[in-house]
Parts: structure tokens; sequence; C-alpha cells
């Protein structure tokens, strides 16, 4: 209830008080919330979330997304396990098999073990309602069945499933399987229960007091259920792991935070109950970070992101290698190089006027702004100043009727079921701006957005301070995390980014069998980096570092993920033969198709991963080996038929990073540009390769 107080006397403070300026460094002195409407295409969150939880912002693209939208029943991948709920009193888990070939690596869904109560429930209010949400964290959600009377706690990474009856009172536990149990054996203590199944698979089950379990061909029973039951799979048949979850079985997580510590380190902290050491699963990415050495390397699950090993300990911390977040290329432009850039920046602000911009669509207009924004960057670096006036009357002249509210035909509107940022046209269309109104794609339009806002704030600092409030709440609706006592209580810590995948998601609140997904990586990269520009335009140090680590963990994310080397084994022979990235990615798969195009096109594909250009660019494709293998897998595509000449900037963009004279040759024949971008650009990345 606070915090609901809070937000109302917010929203009331900032409508008399909008148009304050705020002191130059740092966050602003006052929130600003933009008006409130109906969304009449967003889920009502009552249905799984009681109402203890209603009072702050919602996660709207989170691991745990399928449970609290449609019917609640889709899938969602808990590492090691498929966690499905299907109906308002079972819960069923699966320890995936993989499939893959050329064209996609999925994970089958198949109910290995389905857990419910025999209990005759009531037909009362609290059994027709299905699971409720009952607690969420960064790495963690706790899912109750009211009417069995059960209490998961679903931990990402626990090789455990853990669960508690919700009450004191017993209940007639139920584990059923589709497959046959072929053999069942509990320990003299009844403390510890092994199953396996005709499918091969072996599961062990700990009790957190002796349990008699009573089975039959495809049940396991427990008349008088009540603490605590553990299960996993032994994931294979080696006694060596077997010893292991004997050993940590005692120790579990409830919930588990992360914090932001300092710029490029992350911390993990788990709450748990038990004795003994945590033991929890780390994926690829995490072991690369981790920088404490209690690493059971040879205790592994296998999973769609690669293999997860074994680490001890109840806090982690994570530490990445900085990034340099700068406006201007890192390495600089020879001098050489600028007439060229500057002519063609000549022209390329000629056509910045009051009928550039054709679109109402947050997305595309969004990459206008940034588009023009870049000019006045490429300016500066290659001294051709008198093209910055242009620019930031033109960005004044599109941006601020989104910030004050008068655009014509969208704008932006709060939401207050979920709390967050939507758009006029998606708070009646679940599809129109690519569903923005439902939550999807947030950091990839408001990137776009932020990135001009940061330029224009640098270039026309009167501008700047006169915004500042409404440039933190777009950048907030996104990446609010953290940002000190100025963190706004009206959205969630952070929109998009997975706190434990380390990269972020789209998707928003659809029901999607493989889970969230993200296509874009470098539009997602272009969203944190904005981010950190505008806390160096605001001087904001905190701001910049947040920014900065988010970003270099979506870039690392995706080297791990969606670059496929030639000489990389985590997604089969198959598909690493036919694919040098992912197209679509989501939690339990990988797709070589995009949203827009059959996986043929992969000029598209490259170029949905390279766009926009700008310096992070450098950093995202830091291998030239790899973008020279990128290059060659994609460049016949380009004769095809659909595939449009604005992909070209982004084949020959990459190019330039291996071969600049051949690049440059090509660039400098190209007739027309992606929306998003302009031969001045492209020149400006080009000679910036020349070193
Ligand atoms: C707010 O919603 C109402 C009806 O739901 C609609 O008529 C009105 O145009 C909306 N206002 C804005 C600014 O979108
Ligand atoms: C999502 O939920 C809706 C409504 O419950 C349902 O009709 C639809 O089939 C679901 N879609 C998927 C992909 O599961
Ligand atoms: C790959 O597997 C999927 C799912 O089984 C199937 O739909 C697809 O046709 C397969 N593709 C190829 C190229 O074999
Ligand atoms: C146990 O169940 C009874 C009725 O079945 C109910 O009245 C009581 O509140 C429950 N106890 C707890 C601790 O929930
Ligand atoms: C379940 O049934 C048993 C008796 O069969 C009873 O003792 C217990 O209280 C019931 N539990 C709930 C949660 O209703
Ligand atoms: C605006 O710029 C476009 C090119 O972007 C040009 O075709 C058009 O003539 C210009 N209009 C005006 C009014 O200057
Ligand atoms: C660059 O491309 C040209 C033309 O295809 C080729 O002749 C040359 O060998 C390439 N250079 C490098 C370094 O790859």
């Amino acid at each position: 209830m606070a915090l609901a107080t809070s937000f109302f006397l917010f929203l009331s403070f900032t409508f008399s008080f909008c148009c304050v300026a705020s002191a130059a460094h740092g966050p602003p002195t006052t929130p600003f919330v933009f008006p409130a409407n109906k969304s009449t295409v967003v889920p009502n969150p009552r249905r799984f979330f009681p109402a203890r939880l209603l009072s702050a912002p919602l996660p709207t693209n989170s691991f745990f997304q399928n449970f609290v939208v449609g019917k609640g029943d889709e899938p969602e991948y808990i590492h090691p396990y498929l966690i499905k709920s299907a109906s308002s009193s079972s819960l069923s888990l699966s320890y995936p098999s993989r499939l893959s070939n050329s064209s996609i690596v999925g994970q089958v869904f198949v109910p290995d073990l389905t857990i419910t109560s025999l209990n005759k429930t009531r037909p009362s209010a609290i059994s027709r309602t299905r699971h409720r949400i009952s607690a969420f964290s960064d790495l963690s959600v706790t899912l109750d069945l009211p009417s069995s009377n059960l209490r998961f706690f679903l931990v990402r990474g626990s090789p455990f499933l853990t669960f508690s009856t919700i009450t004191r009172n017993t209940t007639r536990l139920s584990i059923s399987t589709i497959h046959a149990i072929v053999s069942f054996c509990s320990a003299e203590s009844l403390t510890k229960h092994t199953v396996k199944l005709n499918n091969g698979q072996t599961w062990l089950f700990y009790t957190s007091a002796p349990m008699r379990l009573a089975h039959r061909t495809f049940q396991i029973t427990c008349s008088k259920f009540l603490g605590i039951i553990r299960i996993a799979i032994l994931p294979d048949s080696d006694s060596k792991h077997e010893v292991i979850l004997d050993k940590y079985r005692s120790c579990y997580p409830i919930s588990g935070h992360v914090e932001l510590t300092k710029p490029f380190r992350l911390k993990y902290k788990w709450e748990r109950k038990g004795r003994g050491e945590l033991l929890l699963l780390a994926h690829p990415l995490h072991r690369r970070l981790l920088s404490r050495t209690n690493v059971l390397e040879n205790f592994k699950y296998k999973s769609v992101d690669g293999d997860l090993v074994g680490v001890l300990g109840h806090s982690w911390v994570l530490n990445m290698e900085p990034i340099p977040v700068t406006w201007h290329s890192i390495g600089g432009i020879r001098k050489k190089h600028f007439p060229e850039i500057a002519s063609a920046l000549r022209e390329d602000v000629k056509g910045l006027n009051s009928t550039t911009i054709t679109t109402a669509a947050s997305y595309f207009y969004g990459k206008s702004i940034a588009r023009a924004a870049r000019l006045a960057l490429v300016a500066e670096e290659v001294r051709f100043p008198q093209a910055i006036p242009r620019v930031a009357k033109f960005l004044r002249n599109a941006i601020q009727p989104w910030l004050d509210g008068y655009f014509d035909g969208n704008g932006f509107l709060y939401e207050r079921q979920w709390r967050g940022l939507i758009t006029e046209l998606g708070s009646s269309s679940s599809t129109e701006d690519f569903g923005f109104g439902i939550y999807n794609d947030h950091h990839f339009h408001l990137g776009y957005f932020v990135y001009a806002i940061a330029v224009l704030a640098k270039i026309d600092p009167a501008w700047g301070r006169r915004y500042k409030p409404q440039a933190y709440s777009l950048m907030a609706d996104y990446m609010n995390l953290g940002l000190g006592s100025f963190s706004y209580s009206y959205y969630p810590r952070v929109r998009c980014f997975d706190m434990w995948k380390l990269h972020s998601w789209a998707a928003g609140l659809n029901n999607f069998t493989d889970g969230r997904n993200q296509e874009s990586t470098s539009e997602a990269v272009n969203a944190y980096y904005s981010a950190a520009l505008l806390g160096l335009a605001y001087e904001d140090n905190h701001l910049t570092g947040i920014g900065s680590t988010l970003a270099a963990l979506e870039i690392l994310s995706a080297k791990t993920w969606w670059h496929v080397r030639k000489e990389d084994d985590l997604y089969g022979k198959e598909f690493t033969r036919k694919n040098r990235l992912v197209g679509i990615l989501w939690a339990n798969m990988r797709d070589s198709k995009l949203w827009f195009a059959p996986a043929e096109w992969k000029a598209c594909r490259l170029g949905i991963q390279v766009l926009p250009i700008s310096p992070i660019t450098e950093t995202l494709f830091s291998d030239a080996d790899f973008a020279r293998d990128v290059v060659e897998w994609a460049s016949p595509s380009l004769s095809l038929s659909g595939v449009g000449e604005n992909w070209k900037d982004f084949v020959y963009a990459l190019k330039g990073i291996y071969n600049y004279t051949n690049a440059l040759n090509k660039i400098r024949k190209l007739k027309v540009h992606d929306d998003g971008n302009s031969l001045a650009n492209l020149l400006w990345w080009i000679h910036s390769r020349s070193r």
C-alpha cells in the first residue's frame, strides 16, 4: 500500500510541476510520469498475482511470463527443467531432450513427472482460481497451487525442484508419470527415494522428514505430505553425481536478488533455508564471469544454452571486462577521410526537414530520430560543425511533441495495471507499434528515442535541462534498476533485461510455447549503450555505469548465444554448419527464421544483428575473423528477390572490419540506405576501420 500511495503522489506532483528544470548533474530532482490512460489490450494481472503484489510494478518480459498470461499453462524453462502448470492444481516438470537440425535447435517438453494433490478440492472460490504467484525475485518465482495446498520454489539453475505445502495441513500428494516406473526404492531413513523410469531417467526424491511413499506403475503417492520435497534428475548414471546431490540436498533457495555493486560487476545473493552449502547450476556465460572457484566442473546438466555446471555458495560475483562507451569512434578517423564524410553529411543534413519522417509508429520514428542524431556526432568527429544546428533543430521539432504529449497520431502514455509506458496506438491494439502496448520491444523503440535525446542534450544543453525529467522517464521504463535514491516506483527494476540469462527479452505479455524471445541483439545493446550516453550527457556517472554494464552483458550474451562460430559445438553439427547467426533466440529454442524474413534471407539476419551502426558496433563485432565468416555466409543471399537493397549497408559494414578497401568501394556505389542509416554514417564507420 505504501508504494501505491507514493505512486499517486508522484502523479499529482508531476502534473503540477512537470516542466521544472533540474540540476545539470545526476538524475532530475522531479520525477516525470507520462499521462495515464487505460489500455484495453493488456491482460488483467489480478488473475495470477495476489493483491499485495499489485501495488508495485509487475514484470512484463520475464522468465516466468507464461505463468501469468493467457491461461498460464504454457511451459517455462527454469533451468534445468521445463515447468508447466497445466491446471489449477498440478505442476509438471520435464528434463527436456534436445532436437536439433540445420534450421532449429529446440527442447521438447514431456511431462516426466506431474505433481498434484489427491485431496478433493472444495468448490470454494480458492479452488476455482488458477495458480498464484506468491512471490518473485530476479532469480526465482514462487508458484502456489492453492487448491492442492502446494507451493513451488522455482529458483533458476537449481538442480532440485523444491516444494512444500502452503499451510501446515497435510495433503495427499501424488507424483505421476507418463513413463512407467520400472523401479522404486526408499532409503532406510525414508528421506531419500529413487525412481527409475522406462525412458531411462532416474529421479531422486529427498524429503525433509521420513515419508512413506507408495508406488504403482505410473504413480507415487504420500498419504500425509507435510514439509519439503526436493526432486532432482540424476543427469547421468555416474554415482559421483548422486553423491553430490545427496550432499547438498539440505540447503534450498527460496529467492535470489541481483545487485549491481559497481560498474561491470554483478552480485547474486540467494535467500535460503535448511542446512549446508547451496548447490546451483551456472550456464556457460556465468561460468566465464564467475570469480569464485567453487565450480564442480564434472557435475553437469544439459541445456539448449550449453552445459550447466554445479557451483557452491549462496552468493556469486560476476566480473566482466569494462567496455568503452563513447560518442565518437573509439580509435578516431584519419583527417584525410574528413572531406568525403563531410560531403555526404552536407547532403544527408540537407534532407532533414519537417517532411522527413513519414511515420507515427514508435519503432520507425525512433529509428529516424536516432539516424538524424548520428549525423550530429559524425559532424563533430569530422569537424564539420556547421551541420549541427540544423540537426539540433530537426531533433527538437521531432522529439518535443512526444515529450510534451501533443504529437499527432501517437504518443506515450502511462499504463497502471502492470505499470509502464505504452503508446497511444498500442493502448487499444496488441499489434500496433509491434506490440509496444503489451510491453513488447520496449528497449528497442525507447533505445532509439533515448539515443536521440542523449545527443540533443549534448549538443543543446539548455534543451537537455528542460527535458531531463522526461528523458529519464523514457529511459527508466526499460532500465530503472538501481538509479539509487531515484529509482522510480512506477516502473519495474528492469523491463527486458534478464539478470540470470544476462541478456534481454522481448515478447511482452504474450503466451508463447517457447517462452520469451529476442531477435535483434544489436538493438538491445543500443538501448543500454544509449542509456549510458544519457548518463554522459547529464554527467550522471551512476547511470553511465549501469548502462555500460548491461550493454557489456548484452554483448557477451550475443557473442555466446547468437553468434555461431564454426568451431563451436553448442548447437550441434548441422545447425552450426548452416548458420553463423541465430535468427530468433527463444528461452527454449533457437530459430534460423526471423519475424520478418525466412531463414534463407541471411543478409536480413545479418542486418538485424548489426543495426544501428554506431561506436558500440565495434565492441559487438570485435572479432574480424568472425565478421568475415558472417559476411561470406550472408553475401550470396543479397541477390535473392525480397532481400531489399537496404540490407547491403550492414553486410558491407561488417566487411569493412576485415577488408576496408573492398567495403569502401561497395559503399560508394550504394543508392539506398536503411531507414535508420545514412551514407554519412556508413562512410564514418568504414573510415573508422582504416587503421
Ligand atoms: C484515453 O482513453 C480514452 C478512452 O479509453 C480515449 O477516449 C482517449 O482518447 C485516451 N487519451 C489518450 C491521450 O490517448
Ligand atoms: C495463448 O493463450 C490464448 C488464450 O488463453 C490461447 O487461445 C492461445 O492458444 C495461447 N497461445 C499459445 C501459443 O499457447
Ligand atoms: C527441423 O525440425 C523441425 C521440428 O521437428 C521441423 O519442423 C523442420 O522441418 C526441420 N528442418 C529441417 C531442415 O530438417
Ligand atoms: C487446515 O484445513 C482446515 C480445513 O480443512 C482449515 O480450517 C484450516 O484453516 C487449515 N489450517 C491451516 C493452517 O491452513
Ligand atoms: C487432505 O485430506 C486429508 C485426509 O484425507 C486431511 O487430513 C487434510 O487436512 C486434507 N488437506 C487439505 C489441505 O485439505
Ligand atoms: C525535405 O527533404 C526531402 C528529402 O529528405 C526533400 O525531398 C523535400 O523536398 C524537402 N522538403 C522541403 C520542404 O524542404
Ligand atoms: C579484399 O577484397 C578484395 C576483392 O574481393 C580481394 O581481392 C582482397 O584480397 C581482399 N583483401 C582481404 C584482406 O581480404
